[in-house]
């Protein structure tokens, strides 16, 4: 999140991040140094055509139906579409008195962030009630268990809410554990300024364990604000965003990054924190600016090869910057790369199919959600190209917002190839300790929900589908398939 960008863009949510007009021929990129010899123009063609009459055999009533039977079975139920037919944004006139006051009638506000207001019509919608809180020890309605319920409370075995936003899981191979690490914002929400952003006093960086992915205990604040010390970088009114904690096999340490800012967002560095146990605690060594940039949001994605790498929003979220972590996990390489150069994204959620490599974004419009881009590329490194809009199924505005959500982390889920969890957050800027989480079912390939606009309609990519689901669990056995 750019909290201090949600104010400079005040009133004008871009879409700026309209796919690039790229070539539809990946073999064209030579730079044109090479015609293209007319067999290839004639095989290019014939691919095109039998794509499009697939397209249309697809169709039955106007309905996608499901294609590509290659896949799993188990995991058709991930891939229902979901609709919400009943979903209805207030209409225009009936704008929250409330918001069009704090805001001026002049400003538009940006889109969708009044529905976040508590006394938007929608909020109830959108953050349903505690007695509706799903979680081990939610209540002895057994129907649900198992069950995520996205935008719902969210319980772990204590029956305390869940305390981990923009957060991101680590498979721990050794314990045969998922831990999920997030920031704790359960504190009071303030605004330094009148007009300033939302904010949360630094607490901590919470550490949840689960073997299932639903039941999930709390393993305590695994790396602490400060209290006292004003020029700590943790010091309580200072920024910690978005903890990443990837796992060390030559040091043996558990490494977490993190974005570290002060309360107005001018500090703009990463942080790194180590530990010897995936339960902490972490012992924070230093903040620096990656590459001598300003870094906001942030993620790591660790390789099949054990390189790992840091990715951040850049200059001001115009770029993105990606460059390799040295070997021991706690410094970076001189090596960077700019890429979704002026796309103006944060929120990045990366992770691997196939050997493409995929990324999640969102646009930058503070805590008001927008919509989501998915991002392909045959090395880490890039090239990146953009994919479209992932979200399936809901509704047009539940599309236009990620599900009212911003995207945080991609978990690919073991013995079912292709699926991943897609995580991400609801946030609620009047009460940002309330905000939610949206798990749902991601698919990389299979089928399209509309058609493909993007060059000409021939993906050059597989697709990158999150579905919709108000209610869905793990496909059964889902650790054990293969
Ligand atoms: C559990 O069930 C009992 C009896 O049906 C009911 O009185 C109680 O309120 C339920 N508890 C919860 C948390 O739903
Ligand atoms: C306060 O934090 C700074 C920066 O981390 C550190 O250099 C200094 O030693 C700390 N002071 C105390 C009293 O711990
Ligand atoms: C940002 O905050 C620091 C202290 O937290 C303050 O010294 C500085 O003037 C602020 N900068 C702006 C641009 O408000």
């Amino acid at each position: 999140m750019a909290r201090l960008f949600s104010e400079v863009n005040k009133g004008r949510v871009r879409m700026r991040h309209k796919r690039r007009k790229s070539s539809p021929f990946p073999f064209n990129n030579a730079g044109g140094r090479f015609s293209v010899s007319f067999a290839v123009w004639i095989s290019v063609f014939l691919v095109l055509f039998i794509y499009f009459i697939s397209q249309i055999t697809e169709k039955t009533d106007g309905k996608l139906i499901r294609v590509h039977p290659n896949h799993l079975s188990v995991t058709y139920e991930l891939e229902d579409i979901e609709e919400e037919p009943n979903f209805r944004l207030p209409p225009p006139h009936k704008r929250n008195p409330r918001a069009v006051k704090r805001r001026g009638s002049k400003k538009k506000p940006p889109a969708y962030s009044e529905f976040l207001d508590e006394s938007s019509e929608l909020h109830s919608v959108l953050f349903p009630d505690r007695r509706l809180a799903v979680g081990p020890n939610a209540g002895n309605d057994s129907s649900s268990t198992g069950y995520f319920y996205p935008g719902h409370v969210w319980l772990d075995t204590d029956g305390n809410p869940i305390q981990a936003h923009g957060g991101g899981i680590l498979f721990d191979d050794r314990r045969k554990t998922y831990y999920w690490y997030g920031e704790n914002k359960d504190g009071t929400t303030y605004h330094t300024q009148p007009k300033g952003t939302a904010r949360v006093d630094i607490i901590g960086v919470s550490c949840y364990s689960s073997k299932n992915l639903w039941s999930w205990k709390y393993e305590g604040i695994v790396l602490r604000g400060e209290q006292q010390n004003v020029t700590h970088d943790l010091y309580k009114t200072n920024v910690l965003e978005r903890p990443k904690v990837i796992y060390n096999s030559k040091t043996n340490q558990y490494v977490m990054w993190m974005h570290i800012d002060d309360g107005n967002y001018t500090k703009a560095s990463v942080g790194v924190a180590v530990s010897k146990s995936p339960t902490g605690p972490f012992t924070y060594l230093y903040s620096m600016r990656p590459h001598g940039s300003d870094s906001r949001d942030m993620t790591l994605f660790e390789d099949d090869d054990g390189r790992a790498y840091l990715m951040y929003s850049a200059r001001d979220n115009v770029d993105f910057h990606i460059g390799p972590l040295t070997e021991d996990y706690l410094g970076l390489t001189g090596v960077m790369k700019k890429i979704l150069v002026r796309q103006h994204r944060e929120a990045p959620a990366v992770f691997k199919h196939g050997g493409t490599y995929y990324m999640i974004t969102s646009g930058c419009s503070g805590w008001a959600p927008n919509r989501a881009m998915a991002h392909a590329a045959p090395s880490i490194m890039g090239p990146w190209e953009n994919v479209g809009n992932p979200c399936v199924g809901g509704n047009r505005v539940l599309r236009l917002t990620t599900f009212f959500s911003q995207s945080t982390f991609v978990l690919p889920l073991p013995g079912l190839p292709g699926s991943f969890i897609f995580m991400a957050d609801r946030w609620n800027p009047s009460n940002l300790r309330d905000s939610r989480y949206v798990w749902l079912p991601l698919k990389v390939g299979s089928l399209a929900d509309e058609p493909m606009d993007y060059s000409f309609g021939f993906p050059l990519w597989s697709r990158v589908s999150i579905f919709w689901h108000k209610r869905w669990r793990l496909p059964e056995g889902w650790k054990n398939v293969n």
